[in-house]
């Protein structure tokens, strides 16, 4: 039984006090026992958030990681110091980054084996955009994303991992992919793993839906066979974001 995994994504939203306000309040209503609960935070948010959430179930997150050790890398963070920071889980691969900052599959995979060897969870976001949907090219698109990120990822390593289907088209947008077609995309992934890995380790890889959840879709999507919970962008900014937490009670 996988258990689930519901992790929020702040992007560039809250300053450090808003950021520690926020998770006080949510700090009591998100003690689901179901549930692995992520807050991914900004950089500048990390060390007052991780005060904040001390005693609690809560686990913090980065949104960003460099692969290099330490060294002349103006602006970046290392793994090291997330880890003494606190930081638990990282996302990796998000396509915000990719577009925007142009993160390849072979940077991702770098980043994959550098986060690993320091002990950190990463959360590989994969997605395709509406013109691949489209063509009818999803799958084919998401297989190389996975494929090429977890190159050289033992089958020690890969149950370590998190994998989160963020459609492009699905995100920010308040269109949520359809429960059917959230369900095929993240079964399709798990066959991925066991064509690289095994039937067992493929049961076991955890793998989230990400793109529009909110309070009211949260459930039926993590009722989903495939799905182990959610990547949560905008809906991850309020107090609600609780609600999606306690989506089984
Ligand atoms: O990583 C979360 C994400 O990109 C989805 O964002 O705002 O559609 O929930 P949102």
């Amino acid at each position: 039984m996988r258990r689930k995994v519901i992790a929020g994504n702040w992007k560039m939203n809250m300053t450090p006090s808003q950021a520690v306000k926020l998770v006080t309040e949510l700090r009591p209503n998100v003690n689901n026992p179901d549930v692995d609960v992520v807050f991914c935070v900004p950089s500048i948010d990390i060390v007052p958030v991780v005060e904040a959430v001390k005693g609690s179930n809560i686990h913090i997150g980065a949104e960003n990681v460099y692969y290099q050790e330490k060294g002349a890398f103006t602006g970046e963070l290392s793994p090291e110091m997330l880890v003494d920071a606190g930081v638990s889980h990282v996302i990796i691969g998000h396509s915000e980054r990719r577009m925007y900052f142009n993160e390849s599959n072979t940077v991702l995979n770098l980043k994959m084996h550098k986060v690993l060897e320091h002990g950190i969870i990463p959360i590989l976001c994969c997605g395709e955009t509406l013109e691949q949907r489209e063509k009818g090219i999803t799958l084919d698109f998401i297989k190389e994303q996975i494929v090429e990120a977890y190159v050289g990822v033992t089958k020690e390593q890969v149950l370590h991992t998190i994998v989160a289907y963020e459609p492009i088209w699905a995100i920010g947008t308040g269109k949520v992919a359809t429960t059917a077609q959230a369900q095929e995309v993240c079964g399709f992934i798990r066959t991925v793993f066991e064509e690289l890995y095994d039937k067992e380790t493929a049961d076991q890889i955890r793998i989230l839906y990400g793109g529009s959840v909110n309070a009211s879709n949260a459930a039926e999507l993590f009722a989903q066979p495939d799905i182990d919970g959610g990547l949560v962008g905008g809906a991850s900014l309020k107090p609600d974001f609780a609600d999606i937490v306690n989506y089984n009670k």
